[in-house]
């Protein structure tokens, strides 16, 4: 019978590495369990963005999209379910979407927290959702909204390449890989979403003002909403995403990421140093005693 189990020794040795270094660096990282949403239309950066909120805060990256297309790729019950829905730039079912979420929560990578992108898509899916953290006893901390105008995001689609395997997210004007058609790291060639054209793109922003806005506005009400201006440069949009936690986090990770470059690079020298001091001295009193 096949299992899903995983051998290491098929893992590659790079990526062994960057997962232990990536857990060292997390282990210092408070336990309270981080949980963000980012909201906006197709194209607004949401993937973009997301990368880099997780390993700031060492979360895991939820994106439904991303898992959907895994399972239309590799054909199982669920992605044959999804495709025809994807296609045409429309939703999936709650049901589907919400199954995946719950199960993909439990991963040991979320237990610092996690973003959910690309979910909750409907009211029906936020209320479930909101039932689900209910019975663990957390709820959203943020809800981070993309903002931005539909004109512009036609050209970012349309010029969205992607790197199937990392998901690297490249585009031809404002994000050019070095060598046009492959992936920075790998050498290994892009390809382009089915979804993003400009006509499938029409129906997804349709379904975004008026199946995902509402979501938008129940959290809003919850008073937990941060509003970005999607529009800027990446890195103009990035430094508003950091400010987007709870201020009370945000100044116990600085507080962490303090305390580890003064352990690093202050305190570690300073052991060092006073361990040859103790031999030197030592090796000074022998001198003496003989
Ligand atoms: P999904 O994969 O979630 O697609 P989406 O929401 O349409 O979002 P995108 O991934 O297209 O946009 P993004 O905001 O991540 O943009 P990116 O950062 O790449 O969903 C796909 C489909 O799955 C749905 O249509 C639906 O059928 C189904 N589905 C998924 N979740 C579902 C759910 N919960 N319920 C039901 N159905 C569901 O940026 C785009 C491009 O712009 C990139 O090339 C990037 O380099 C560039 N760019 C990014 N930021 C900037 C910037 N600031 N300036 C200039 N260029 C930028």
């Amino acid at each position: 019978m096949a299992t899903n189990s995983m051998n290491l020794e098929d893992i590659p040795s790079e990526s062994l590495m960057s997962e232990l270094l990536r857990r060292m660096k997390c282990a210092s990282k408070p336990d309270k369990r981080l949980i963000l949403i980012v909201a906006g239309p197709p194209g607004s950066g949401k993937g973009t963005q997301s990368p880099i909120i997780k390993d700031e805060y060492c979360l895991c990256h939820l994106a439904t999209g991303d898992m959907l297309r895994a399972a239309v790729a590799a054909k199982t019950p669920l992605g044959i379910k999804a495709k025809e829905a994807m296609d045409k730039g429309e939703l999936v079912s709650d049901d589907l979407v919400v199954g995946i979420i719950d199960e993909a929560m439990k991963k040991p990578s979320c237990k610092k927290g996690f973003i959910l992108d690309g979910f909750p898509r409907t009211v029906g899916q936020a209320q479930k959702l909101d039932d689900m953290l209910g019975k663990q006893g957390v709820k959203i901390d943020k809800v981070l909204d993309f903002a931005i105008d539909d004109a512009v995001l036609e050209e970012r689609i349309t010029g969205r390449w992607i790197h199937p395997a990392s998901g690297r997210t490249y585009h031809t004007k404002f994000a050019p890989p070095k060598v046009p058609g492959l992936d920075d790291v790998t050498g290994e060639p892009l390809v382009q979403r089915k979804d993003d054209t400009a006509a499938v793109l029409k129906s997804r922003l349709d379904a975004f003002h008026k199946q995902t806005q509402p979501v938008i506005d129940y959290y809003s009400e919850k008073g937990i909403v941060a509003k970005l201006h999607a529009e800027k440069p990446p890195k103009e949009v990035t430094d508003e995403v950091k400010k987007g936690p709870p201020k009370k986090l945000r100044n116990f990770m600085d507080f962490y990421s303090c305390f580890e470059y003064t352990f690093g690079f202050i305190v570690m020298p300073l052991l060092f140093l006073a361990q040859i001091s103790a031999v030197v001295c030592s090796s000074i009193g022998d001198d003496y005693d003989t």
